[in-house]
């Protein structure tokens, strides 16, 4: 079996303040290793500002959490981030964040969405044109996409008001592929969405940091603070197994 965990939407802030959301990155990076996954995954905005000093930080929390790949968000800093982490970031694509890694017989193909200064994910011509020389070069594995942003809108008015940019070229780019992905794994809406996009899954992952609750008729989303979560998503002879868990403590 192949499994990975991800982690995403930590939003670390060095300080006083980030002290919370630094403690919960830390809590589900232990649940994280205790399923001794072959990798870790944190699907972006680990910091919240994308300062070096908020990766320091992170960085302590994450401790022992190997073997490690970040992929950014919105709020990160690449500079700032792979200079942090230089292991745990892919470094085949630059300047983006982008890389392919091997988790047992699961292929995971990471995209980097971050767009400088605005909330909205992008795939770029030059991204496409990578992903699909990447997919162009697979036979007949079993892979999964990770990115950021969802490509596709949640049903959620507060974060569809920024739409990816590039969802057609992404949709066409995933037509050099011999055979779909078997998920495409997201971050970014702080809760746990499940999205038929054109025929294709998309599962969003809950977040080390607060939920996100919509509520009608607002314009804002309310902050819950429950337990941080984490995914496991495990490869297995019946297909791909997805569950979200809680960190909780040393169970
Ligand atoms: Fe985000």
């Amino acid at each position: 079996m192949s499994r990975i965990v991800l982690l995403c939407d930590s939003h670390i802030r060095a300080g006083e303040a980030g002290r919370e959301a630094a403690a919960r990155l830390a809590l589900a990076a232990a649940a994280a290793r205790r399923l001794a996954p072959d990798l870790i995954v944190h699907a972006g905005d680990l910091a919240d500002d994308g300062a070096p000093e908020s990766y320091a930080m992170a960085r302590r929390a994450l401790v022992g959490a190997a073997p490690l790949w970040i992929l950014p968000g919105n709020h990160d800093e690449r500079g700032a981030l792979a200079a942090a982490f230089p292991e745990a970031v892919a470094a085949e694509a630059p300047p983006f964040l982008s890389g392919v890694r091997q988790a047992g017989r699961l292929r995971l193909v990471g995209l980097d969405t971050l767009a400088p200064g605005q909330v909205a994910g992008r795939l770029t011509p030059a991204q496409a044109q990578w992903l699909r020389a990447r997919l162009a070069e697979m036979d007949d594995e079993p892979w999964v996409l990770i990115m950021h942003h969802p490509p596709c809108a949640l049903g959620m008015p507060q974060l569809d008001r920024w739409p990816f940019e590039g969802a057609d070229e992404l949709l066409w780019a995933l037509a050099a592929a011999p055979h779909p992905p078997l998920r495409i794994l997201c971050a970014h809406a702080h809760g746990a969405h499940e999205i038929d996009w054109r025929g294709l899954r998309v599962s969003v992952s809950p977040p080390t940091g607060p939920l996100f609750a919509p509520e009608p008729g607002e314009p804002g989303l309310r902050r819950h603070m429950g337990a941080p979560m984490l995914r496991a998503i495990e490869l297995t002879p019946e297909g791909l197994r997805l569950r979200a868990m809680p960190a909780l403590g040393q169970g």
